[in-house]
């Protein structure tokens, strides 16, 4: 059951660093930024990071200038985010469907929603929407290829990411991303999106 969080805490006790951990920040930090910044996301601004696991992510946010959250509902990747940063960034053991946090000026969605039940993605969309300010920026980083692998993260086309995220948001900017982490280049495409 993936969307219980003994799923997700079996492999930070078995594994002390899963196969997704990469031991520091995606590259695509960096490229997401360039993008959003430009339009409009400032630093200083608040981001959230759902599923951020050991925390690199948020981390990487907060030293470009961002009051970063980094919240999952793993009792054991948030124990490894803090054993790993302190206090850098404000850390959160809660389900993203169910927080009472925020609202977040962006989202910094990188394995997050693909690691979701599919048949969860609607309310995934709609749930990211209700954790924005009007006009915040969703930034994900998703795969359309997860080389036939039926565990998650699953992959979404991106016709149907598109239509996915226009329920609740204006489409920026959906492409191929071009700085994906060495193991999953040519898999990777992102996603800019602001609330309406
Ligand atoms: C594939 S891991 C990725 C972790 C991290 N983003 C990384 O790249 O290292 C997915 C993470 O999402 C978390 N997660 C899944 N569903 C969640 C939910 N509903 N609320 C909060 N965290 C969730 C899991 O506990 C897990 O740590």
């Amino acid at each position: 059951m993936t969307s219980h969080p003994d799923y997700w805490n079996r492999f930070y006790e078995d594994e002390t660093r899963p196969g997704w951990d990469m031991d520091r920040a995606t590259p695509l930090v960096a490229e997401v930024l360039d993008l959003a910044l430009p339009l409009g996301l400032r630093p200083g601004s608040e981001l959230v990071v759902p599923g951020c696991g050991y925390g690199h992510d948020a981390v990487e946010l907060e030293s470009r200038g961002f009051s970063v959250t980094g919240l999952d509902f793993a009792p054991l990747a948030i124990q490894g985010a803090m054993h790993r940063y302190g206090d850098r960034v404000r850390w959160s053991q809660a389900d993203w469907f169910n927080t009472h946090l925020g609202p977040w000026d962006g989202v910094f969605d990188h394995t997050c929603f693909v690691a979701m039940d599919p048949a969860r993605r609607s309310a995934y969309v709609e749930v990211c929407a209700e954790h924005l300010r009007p006009g915040g920026l969703w930034l994900v980083a998703a795969f359309h290829d997860v080389q036939g692998r039926p565990a998650p993260p699953h992959e979404i086309p991106m016709l149907e990411m598109r239509r996915l995220a226009e329920a609740r948001f204006e489409v920026l900017h959906l492409a191929e991303a071009q700085q994906s982490h060495p193991r999953r280049a040519g898999r990777e495409y992102l996603l800019v999106a602001r609330r309406h």
